[in-house]
């Protein structure tokens, strides 16, 4: 063979092989079919595009909802029997719990449709349709025009779209227009919103959450973290408010359940709502990150759970009124520490600067380009300087005020009800009231605990005071302690502060919020509490707010810009737009990876694991007896993996993020194989720079949530309602797909089922 062709050979061989195994980027559903089927099918698919996005029959799409808003679920029957993350309902299962029935602790199932229990407020948001709306978004627009007159154009603009689709559509119907690309692109959404989601079955905590905060983010993994909600409709099958009469509703599409299980190499896709990821951010941003507000929030999150988690360890009541609060605290908390370290690991902060050396060479080679962009790595690394300190006091603010101290955002909440009063009067003021009393505080003193909370206040303030970067952002906490400087006495304040409002109480609460629009007024005026957090407030506007929003604007008008050149100068990139809370696919396999030297980490775990990290009694790694009675008979049923064993999790290349938790794990013919619900502690930093050697997702397996629904907890109506499959065993049988039939008849039976989305 001539040398050149040799060359030739291996350098597709090397394009292809990386294609195969990467997982990078999250993609538009309706553009798979121009970016991605090939590489998708290439690395294993057997569906086309049309099969997985489609608006003119039914498809994968139709069986993905966006589960409140946060997170990710699918419908998994025919009767819209909904599957997500234990961790995506754990507000609604915990708002259900009590001592008596602990759904927390014992776990719940109903048995049957009647006793399915409601969640005001929940919603499952469906994708009716995706347009690409940006040349009407964009008309008129120059690239001589300010960011305000540019922004002026683009509001005028999608007015003008948003009236021309929401013609017709009905109230339940919604349009949704998205920047893409930071503002160099615009999707536009129809959505179907339904709000009667109810919720029909969790595991204990102990499955569904086992591991809790010492495993969350960390593999290998042995968490359940799963739970089932179904959507309710009117008689017609379309969204109704809450009615004991609504039916069960019947889905364009539910996804098939695979118990064949996974190997190392299997293509996967996952689907869903990633919320956010910064992908293309210049050096000079990542590095403030990891290095200066990772750390500041790090610090805030850790005093405050060191002292909630005291509290809880040690009673019961509060175990369950500060679960969930705790959880979202730690969450991220842990998440930060990750991210940061990932980034040193993989010298992320190496990597861009190294992709900013060569985006330089390019554009010096080429003076168009140059004179357009040649600044901009320059003016971030200056606007980046000049926000830090505001950046800094924002997420101290943030973490401290709107946070973490539970009553000062409770105080700020309260101060709504003063400002619709001094505006529009009684009404104003009744109608914010109804407002807060429904979204807030009917469900906030059921899990307040004012004596936890005070000492977190102690905590907190004295770090603000001490690391807020500007003196007078505590002015206000000065004046109360009767000092111009120095370190006063914070559990004083706290002290004084705590005892005199009527807020730290519900009764004295509940009194005032009896009285007259204007004496609720004044009374709100004259709390402590709420003149505390009006004058922390005040000063922190005064002192950051104007600035910070200023650079921010000009941040991201320079991000624009660079997102632009960057698709220009690398034309050999295939570039995704970062996550903005709109449905997207991401695709990879079951692999594992190398977390250290030596160490390599295979994809699946199986209960064996769980059983070895079982310490009875205690706080996060306690197992049901019925669990560990099943595993020693290993009464495992048809779940059991071809090695006798009960799998529990498994790890891929996906690249997800928040927002994808809930989000299904489908394999190449469209069954669900897993749930996604959490990353490896060594790939977090994925969403602002995916590495694909060590960024997995993990998702539970499939068998297991069928198992705990069948055998642990004696639910198999459920197992009824949903159409498993054997695709796997199918392809070793015939290469020819047999009819699928139409009906489940009995529990336990497996069906064979075609490589078809559809059923
Ligand atoms: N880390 C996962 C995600 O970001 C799971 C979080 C829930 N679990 C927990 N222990 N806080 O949502
Ligand atoms: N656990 C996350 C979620 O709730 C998923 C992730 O960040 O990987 O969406």
């Amino acid at each position: 063979m001539n040398k050149s062709i040799k060359l030739i050979k291996f350098v597709v061989f090397l394009l292809f092989t990386q294609s195969l195994t990467a997982g990078e980027g999250m993609w538009l559903p309706l553009l798979l079919e121009s970016l991605n089927e090939d590489e998708m099918k290439n690395m294993g698919l057997k569906l086309t595009a049309e099969d997985i996005y489609s608006v003119n029959k039914s498809s994968l799409k139709d069986a993905i909802v966006h589960f409140g808003g946060f997170c990710t679920a699918e419908v998994i029957s025919n009767q819209g029997l909904l599957l997500t993350n234990h961790h995506c309902g754990y507000g609604q299962i915990q708002s259900h719990t009590t001592l008596e029935n602990n759904y927390l602790k014992d776990g719940f199932w109903a048995m049957k449709k009647s006793e399915e229990l409601p969640n005001p407020g929940l919603f499952a948001r469906f994708i009716l349709r995706i347009e690409d709306v940006s040349a009407d978004m964009l008309a008129g627009v120059t690239d001589n025009m300010s960011s305000k007159v540019r922004q002026s154009q683009i509001d005028k603009n999608m007015s003008m779209v948003r009236a021309k689709f929401e013609q017709d559509l009905p109230a339940y119907d919604d349009v949704v227009i998205r920047p893409f690309y930071h503002g160099n692109q615009y999707f536009l959404f129809i959505t179907r919103t339904f709000n009667d989601v109810r919720l029909v079955g969790a595991p204990p905590e102990a499955v569904g959450k086992y591991g809790s905060d010492t495993d969350n983010w960390v593999w290998p993994r042995h968490t359940g973290d799963f739970a089932m909600f179904r959507i309710y409709a009117g008689p017609d099958n379309l969204p109704a408010d809450y009615s004991p009469d609504n039916k069960p509703y019947t889905p364009k599409h539910s996804l098939p359940i695979s118990v064949d299980g996974v190997e190392e190499g299997d293509f996967t896709m996952v689907f869903g709502f990633p919320g956010r990821t910064n992908q293309y951010l210049p050096g000079s941003a990542v590095k403030q990150t990891v290095e200066v507000l990772n750390p500041a929030k790090i610090s805030i999150r850790e005093k405050a759970l060191g002292i909630i988690d005291k509290y809880m360890r040690n009673d019961p009541q509060v175990k369950i009124q500060y679960a969930s609060k705790f959880a979202r605290v730690a969450n991220y908390w842990k998440k930060w520490i990750g991210e940061s370290q990932g980034i040193k690991t993989t010298d992320g902060l190496g990597k861009k600067r190294d992709l900013e050396a060569e985006f330089t060479k390019r554009i010096n080679a080429n003076p168009k380009q140059k004179a357009k962009y040649g600044n901009l790595l320059g003016d971030f690394d200056q606007l980046y300087k000049d926000i830090e300190p505001y950046a800094l006091s924002k997420d101290y603010f943030d973490e401290v005020v709107f946070r973490n101290v539970e009553i000062l955002r409770a105080a700020g909440l309260a101060g709504r009800m003063v400002s619709a009063f001094e505006n529009n009067g009684a009404e104003g003021y009744n109608n914010m009231k109804q407002r807060l009393k429904a979204g807030y505080f009917d469900g906030f003193y059921k899990n307040y605990r004012p004596e936890i909370d005070q000492e977190v206040f102690a905590a907190l303030l004295s770090m603000y005071k001490e690391n807020a970067p500007f003196k007078g952002l505590s002015s206000p906490m000065d004046k109360m302690m009767g000092m111009r400087d120095g370190m006063g006495d914070f559990d004083a304040l706290a002290e004084k502060l705590y005892a005199g409002s009527f807020m730290t109480k519900q009764a004295e609460f509940e009194k005032v919020m009896a009285m007259k629009p204007k004496e609720v007024v004044a009374a709100i005026k004259a709390d402590p509490l709420y003149t505390f957090t009006t004058e922390m407030e005040a000063a922190y506007k005064d002192i950051v707010e104007g600035k910070y929003n200023a650079y921010n604007t000009e941040i991201a008008e320079k991000q624009r810009l660079y997102m632009e050149a960057l698709i220009t100068v690398f034309p050999e990139k295939k570039m995704y737009p970062d996550a903005n809370s709109t449905m997207r696919i991401t695709y990879g396999q079951v692999n594992g990876y190398t977390p250290r030297d030596a160490v390599y980490y295979t994809p699946v775990t199986y209960l064996d694991g769980a059983m070895a990290k079982y310490k009875p009694g205690d706080y996060e790694f306690d197992m049901p007896a019925k669990l560990i009675d099943l595993y020693e008979k290993k009464d495992y049923g048809q779940y059991a993996a071809e090695n006798g064993k009960m799998p529990i999790c498994f790890i891929g290349s996906n690249h997800t993020t928040g927002g994808n938790s809930g989000s299904p794990a489908i394999d190449a013919n469209g069954n669900l194989i897993g749930l996604n619900f959490d990353r490896v502690w060594e790939g977090t930093m994925s969403d602002i720079n995916y590495d694909a050697s060590i960024c997995r997702n993990i998702m539970v397996d499939a068998r297991y949530i069928l198992f705990i629904v069948d055998k642990y907890a004696g639910a198999g109506h459920l197992i009824n309602e949903m159409f498993l499959v054997n695709p796997k065993k199918m392809a070793e049988v015939t290469p020819t797909p047999p009819v699928i039939p139409k009906k489940n008849k009995k529990k336990g039976k497996i069906r064979i089922k075609a490589p078809d989305p559809k059923q």
